[in-house]
C-alpha cells in the first residue's frame, strides 16, 4: 500500500505512483501531473538513473547535441549529482525524467545523502503539472528555450542566479530592433 510518513516522505515506489501520473504536457512532450493534492514538503519521487563520471556525462552530452543536429531526440536527462558524478536518468523506469522545467516551479530537486529527490516546495493541487528548476548553466542558455508559461519566464532555461543577465541581453536586443 502507498504510504507517507509523518514528514511526508514517500516510502516506496508505489507511493510515488499514488502521487503522480504522466501525460502530454503543454510545456513540452510528456509531463508529470499530481493525481491528488500533494502537501508542501512531500518527497514525491526519486530521480533515478545510471551513476556516471563527469567525463562520461560530457561524452553523452556531445552525443545528444549530435542527435539534436540530426533532428532526433534532444532531451537532457543528465542530472548533476556531485563534483565527480552525474546521473543519467534516461531509463523509462525513471518516471521523474518526465518532469519539465519551470521558471516558477512547484517542486525542487534535493540531494539527500546522494539520492536526488523531487520535493514539493508548496502544496500542489490535483491536476497541476509538476515542475522544478533545471538550473542549467549560464554558458548554455541559448541552447535551451523555455516554454514554461510562467508570468516571469525569462524565455530560456537558465539557473535563477543568472536570469538577470539573460534578461539584460534580451532587453538590449529588443532596443536594437527598429
Ligand atoms: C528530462 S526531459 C523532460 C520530459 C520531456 N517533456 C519528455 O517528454 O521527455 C527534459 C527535456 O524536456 C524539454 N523541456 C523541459 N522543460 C521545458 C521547458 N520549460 N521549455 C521547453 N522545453 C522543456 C527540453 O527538451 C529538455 O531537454
Ligand atoms: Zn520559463
Amino acid at each position: 500500500m502507498a504510504r507517507t510518513s509523518r514528514n511526508n516522505q514517500t516510502s516506496s515506489k508505489s507511493a510515488a505512483q499514488r502521487w503522480i501520473c504522466s501525460r502530454d504536457s503543454a510545456i513540452h512532450g510528456r509531463g508529470v501531473y499530481a493525481q491528488c493534492d500533494i502537501p508542501d514538503g512531500t518527497r514525491v519521487i526519486e530521480y533515478t538513473g545510471a551513476r556516471i563520471t563527469k567525463a562520461e556525462a560530457k561524452r553523452r552530452e556531445e552525443q545528444r547535441l549530435e542527435r539534436q543536429k540530426r533532428g532526433g531526440d534532444d532531451c537532457v536527462y543528465i542530472f548533476d549529482l556531485n563534483k565527480k558524478h552525474d546521473l543519467d536518468g534516461r531509463s523509462t523506469r525513471n518516471i521523474a525524467r518526465l518532469i519539465n522545467h519551470s521558471c516558477a516551479p512547484n517542486c525542487r530537486a534535493d540531494n539527500i545523502r546522494g539520492h536526488i529527490w523531487i520535493v514539493a516546495r508548496r502544496e500542489i493541487a490535483a491536476g497541476e503539472e509538476l515542475t522544478f528548476d533545471y538550473g542549467f548553466p549560464y554558458a548554455e542558455w541559448r541552447l535551451h528555450p523555455c516554454r514554461c508559461g510562467a508570468k516571469r519566464c525569462v524565455g530560456y532555461i537558465v539557473n535563477k542566479e543568472q536570469r538577470w543577465r539573460v534578461r539584460r541581453i534580451l532587453r538590449g536586443r529588443r532596443n536594437l530592433s527598429p
